[in-house]
C-alpha cells in the first residue's frame, strides 16, 4: 500500500508569506525537474523553489512519503527542503505569474506521427509550455531550457514569447542537464560541468549572470561554463551521442571477441588505460537503454539529415543500429544455446531496469528481450529489486506466460535458464550454488552485463554465456 502524506494547501500558504531572495519555478516534475530543483532548494535555503506539473498524480506523489522517482539520496534532500523552500503544486497558472526564473523540464520524446516520425523530437509539450508562460505572465522572466532539445529550439520559443504584450520581455537560456539516473544526486551535487548558453546580447548576458549566481552557491566557478545558446543546445545532444557511441563501439567489438576467443573485459581494460581514450563507458552488455540515448541519437540523425548532411546522419545512425544488433545477437544466442527451442521452458530474467539503482525501465533492453522470449513461447519470470511495477506496465497487453517475483531465489527456482539484464550489485552477491540446486538441469546462465564470477558459476555446474568472452560450457561438441 502506498503511503501518502499530503502537505498541499498549508505549504502553499506558507510560501506566499515568506520572504525569499529568489523565486524559481520549474515546469515538469519528472526525473529531471524533481531532483534538480530539490538540489537547488537544498543548496540555496534562501531561494524559494516551486515545481509544477500537468499530471496531478505526479505532484501528489512528490508531496507524499513515496516519491515518484527512485534515486539514492533523493529522499533525504526532499525531506530537508519540502514545505520549507521547496514546493510541489498543481497551480501552474499562478506560479507562472509569481516566479521570475522559470526552468522548463518537460518531456521531449520521439515524434510518433507526421513528418519526422520515429526520429525527430516531439516538441509539443515544450511549445505548450511556452504558450502557457506567454498567457499567464504579468512581468518579464528568464525562461531556461532544461529539457534536451534540438539545436535552434530557442529561436522558435523566442518567436512565440516575443508576441507578449506591453513591456513584458522573455530572455531564453539553455542549461541542459547532464545527470544520469541512479547517480542523479551525486551528479547534481558535484557535476563535471554546468553549461549555460545565452544570446550574447546585453540582456542575454545579464540573464546568464543570474543563473550563474544560483549554481555558484555550490559549484566551483571553473566548472560553470558558458557558450552561445546554439552551442549549448547542441552540446547536450553531442554529449549523449558520444557516450552512446562508446557503448556501441565496445559492443561491436564484443561480437568480434566471441568469434576470436578474445575477452572483451581484457580488451576494454587495455584500451581504456590509454589516457586519451579513458576507461568509462566501455562495459559491453545488451545495449544501452534509458529514455534519452536512443531518442537523442535519432534526433541528432534527423537534424543532420534536415541540414542535408547525409553522411554524418548515417555515421550516427550506425550507433543505434549496433545497439539493436547487440540485442538481436543476445536473443539469438539464447535460442541457439538452448537447442533451438524455448517453448515451455522457464526463463528467469534478473533485472528489468535499464541500469542499476533506478526503477526506470524506459527503453530498457529488457522490454524487447522479454517480448522476444515470450514470442518463443518461453515462460518468463521477471525479478528486479525496484522496477517490477514498471515492468508489469511495460509488458501489459503482451501475450504470453509472465510472472513477477522480486526475490531472485524464488524467481529462479524451477527455471531452465537465468538471464541477467541489469547490473544491480545484488546479483554479484547471490548464492549461485543455492540457485543452481533449485534449477532444471542442464542449467544455463546468460550474463548480459558481465557482472558475475563466470568461472565460479561454471564450476558450480552452470553453462555460462557471457558477452564478448569465451562460453564456459559443460557440453561436449
Ligand atoms: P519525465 O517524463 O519524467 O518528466 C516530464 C514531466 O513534464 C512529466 O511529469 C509531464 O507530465 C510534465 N509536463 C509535460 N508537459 C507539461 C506542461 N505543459 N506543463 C506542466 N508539466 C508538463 O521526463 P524527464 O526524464 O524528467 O526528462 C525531461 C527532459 O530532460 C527531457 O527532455 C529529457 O531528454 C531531459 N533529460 C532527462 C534526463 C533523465 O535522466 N531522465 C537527464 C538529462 C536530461
Ligand atoms: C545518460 C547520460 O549518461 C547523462 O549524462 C544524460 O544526462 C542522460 O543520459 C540523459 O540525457 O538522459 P542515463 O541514460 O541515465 O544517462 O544512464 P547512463 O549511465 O548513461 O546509461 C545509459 C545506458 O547505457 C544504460 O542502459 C547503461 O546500462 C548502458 N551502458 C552504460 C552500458 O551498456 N555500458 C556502459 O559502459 C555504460
Amino acid at each position: 500500500m502506498m503511503k501518502r502524506i499530503l502537505i498541499t494547501g498549508g505549504a502553499e500558504a506558507i510560501q506566499s508569506k515568506m520572504k525569499f531572495k529568489k523565486k524559481i519555478l520549474c515546469i515538469g516534475a519528472g526525473y529531471v525537474g524533481g531532483p534538480s530543483m530539490a538540489m537547488i532548494a537544498y543548496k540555496c535555503p534562501d531561494y524559494r523553489v516551486t515545481v509544477v506539473d500537468v499530471n496531478p498524480d505526479r505532484i501528489d506523489a512528490w508531496n507524499s512519503a513515496q516519491l515518484p522517482v527512485y534515486e539514492p539520496g533523493l529522499d533525504k534532500i526532499v525531506k530537508k527542503t519540502r514545505g520549507k523552500n521547496l514546493f510541489f503544486t498543481k497551480d501552474i497558472e499562478n506560479q507562472i505569474k509569481e516566479n521570475d526564473i522559470i526552468f522548463v523540464s518537460v518531456n521531449t520524446p520521439i515524434k510518433t506521427y507526421g513528418a519526422g516520425a520515429d526520429m525527430a523530437a516531439d516538441l509539443q509539450y515544450w511549445e505548450k509550455t511556452a504558450r502557457q508562460i506567454l498567457k499567464h505572465s504579468r512581468s518579464s522572466k528568464i525562461v531556461i531550457e532544461k529539457s534536451t532539445l534540438p539545436v535552434k529550439t530557442a529561436l522558435a520559443m523566442g518567436k512565440i514569447l516575443a508576441s507578449a504584450k506591453g513591456k513584458i520581455k522573455f530572455e531564453i537560456l539553455s542549461n541542459p542537464e547532464f545527470m544520469a539516473e541512479g547517480t542523479a544526486i551525486s551528479d547534481l551535487e558535484n557535476p563535471d560541468r554546468v553549461l549555460i548558453g545565452s544570446y550574447e546580447t546585453k540582456s542575454g548576458l545579464k540573464a546568464r549572470a543570474e543563473l550563474i549566481e544560483i549554481y555558484a552557491r555550490w559549484i566551483p566557478p571553473e566548472k560553470i561554463i558558458t557558450s552561445n545558446i546554439w552551442s549549448s543546445e547542441l552540446s547536450k545532444l553531442v554529449a549523449n551521442a558520444f557516450l552512446a557511441q562508446r557503448v556501441s563501439s565496445i559492443n561491436s567489438i564484443s561480437a568480434l571477441c566471441e568469434k576470436t576467443d578474445a575477452d572483451i573485459s581484457e580488451v576494454a581494460r587495455a584500451v581504456g588505460m590509454d589516457n586519451r581514450i579513458g576507461d568509462k563507458f566501455l562495459n559491453a552488455g545488451i545495449g544501452f537503454g534509458g529514455s534519452c540515448f536512443k531518442k537523442d541519437m535519432l534526433n541528432l540523425v534527423y537534424l543532420c539529415s534536415y541540414y542535408g548532411l547525409q553522411e554524418v546522419a548515417a555515421y550516427w545512425k550506425s550507433v543505434v543500429n549496433i545497439n539493436e544488433y547487440q540485442q538481436e545477437r543476445f536473443i539469438a544466442n539464447i535460442l541457439d544455446r538452448m537447442f533451438g527451442t524455448l517453448a515451455g521452458k522457464k526463463i528467469c530474467i534478473l533485472g528489468f531496469a535499464f541500469k542499476a539503482n533506478t526503477s526506470d525501465t524506459r527503453e530498457s533492453p529488457a522490454i524487447y528481450i522479454s517480448q522476444k522470449l515470450l514470442a518463443e513461447q518461453a515462460q518468463v519470470i521477471i525479478s528486479d529489486p525496484k522496477a517490477l511495477k514498471n515492468a508489469a506496465m511495460d509488458l501489459s497487453g503482451i501475450k504470453g506466460n509472465v510472472k513477477y517475483i522480486e526475490d531472485p531465489y524464488r524467481a529462479a527456482a524451477g527455471c531452465h535458464a537465468l538471464v541477467i539484464l541489469t547490473d544491480w550489485d545484488l546479483y554479484q552477491k547471490l548464492d549461485f550454488q543455492k540457485i543452481y540446486s533449485a534449477m532444471v538441469k542442464p542449467a544455463f546462465l546468460f550474463d548480459g552485463r558481465n557482472i558475475i564470477d563466470h568461472k565460479k558459476c561454471f564450476a558450480i555446474g552452470f553453462n555460462v554465456y557471457p558477452i564478448g568472452k569465451p562460453a564456459l560450457s559443460h557440453f561436449k561438441n
